[in-house]
C-alpha cells in the first residue's frame, strides 16, 4: 500500500510504528531510505560467513520482516533459530504474515528489545532500529548484544547518520531530500514527516557508533555499506 500518511494537512503528533504505519511501511522505507534494498541484501550476504551451526539469529526491530527474511533465505548453517522482535503489535502481525511459508525455524516475538534476553547468538541485526532507542540507553543495548554473541559472531547495525563536517552533512541531507522528491514525496509530506519524526529518530555519527562498539569490546568494526546519510556497520566479536 502506498505511503500517503503525511499527504494531508493535520495536527502533527510524534511518529509511532502504529497500524497506519505498519500498513504502508514497505513502501515508506523503500521511498525514504536510499539503498534500503542493498542494505537488506548485504545482511543476507553476511549469513554464510558469520552464521554458526546451533545458534540464534536475532532481528531486533523487525518491522515487516525484511531482515528476518534475508537471514532465513540465505542461511547455510544447521540447526539455527531466527528470533524476530518488535514492540509494535501491528508490525508483529505483518512480520508473522511475511515470514509464514517463507522462512523455517523462525519465531516472531512482541517485546521490548531493551529487556529482551539475547543468548547463543551468531548474528544480531539492528537494521534502522537503534536510532529509535533513547541515546542514553544505546550503549547498554550494544553491551547486552555483545554479551549474548558467541565468539566470531557479528552485530550488524544500519542507521541514518549525521556528519561532524557541516558541509558534508548539508550535502548528504540535500541529496537525501532529493531522493525523497524523486520517489514522489511532496514538499508538504517531507516537511510534515520531518517534524513528526525529529524527536523520535535521533542520529549518531559514525565515530559515535564505532566508540560504542569499542566500549562493548568488539574485536573489529567497519562500515560495509553506505548510501548518502544511511550506513551499515559490521562489528565482530
Ligand atoms: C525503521 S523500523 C526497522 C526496519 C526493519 N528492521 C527493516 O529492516 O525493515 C524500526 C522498528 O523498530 C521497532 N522498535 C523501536 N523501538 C523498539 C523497542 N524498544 N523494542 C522493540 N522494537 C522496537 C519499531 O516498532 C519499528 O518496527
Amino acid at each position: 500500500m502506498r505511503d500517503q500518511i503525511f499527504s494531508q494537512k493535520s495536527d502533527l503528533v510524534d511518529f509511532t510504528f502504529d497500524a497506519k504505519v505498519a500498513d504502508v511501511f514497505d513502501d515508506m522505507v523503500r521511498r525514504s531510505v536510499p539503498g534500503y534494498q542493498s542494505m537488506i541484501e548485504m545482511i543476507g550476504l553476511c549469513v554464510k560467513t558469520y552464521g554458526q551451526d546451533d545458534t540464534n539469529y536475532y532481528d531486533l526491530g523487525a518491522s515487516t520482516g525484511a531482515t528476518a527474511t534475508a537471514l532465513g533465505i540465505n542461511n547455510t548453517h544447521k540447526n539455527t533459530h531466527i528470533i524476530a522482535v518488535d514492540n509494535s503489535s501491528s508490525m508483529v502481525e505483518k512480520c508473522t504474515k511475511t515470514l509464514k511459508g517463507k522462512v523455517d525455524n523462525v519465531e516472531v516475538v512482541c517485546a521490548d528489545i531493551e529487556t529482551l534476553k539475547i543468548e547463543n547468538a551468531s548474528i544480531v541485526v539492528l537494521n534502522l532500529t537503534l536510532q529509535f532507542i533513547s541515546p542514553e540507553n544505546r550503549q547498554a543495548l550494544i553491551d547486552k548484544v555483545y554479551q549474548g554473541l558467541n565468539k566470531g559472531g557479528v552485530l550488524i547495525v544500519s542507521e541514518k547518520i549525521h556528519f561532524d563536517d557541516q558541509q558534508k552533512h548539508q550535502q548528504m541531507t540535500e541529496l537525501h531530500l532529493d531522493f525523497k522528491r524523486a520517489n514522489g514525496y511532496s514538499e508538504l509530506e517531507i516537511a510534515a514527516k520531518r517534524q513528526s519524526i525529529e524527536n523520535v529518530l535521533i542520529t549518531d555519527s559514525q565515530s559515535t557508533h564505532f566508540k560504542r562498539f569499542d566500549q562493548a569490546g568488539f574485536t573489529s568494526h567497519t562500515c560495509h555499506f553506505q548510501c548518502l546519510n544511511f550506513a551499515s556497520f559490521l562489528a565482530v566479536k
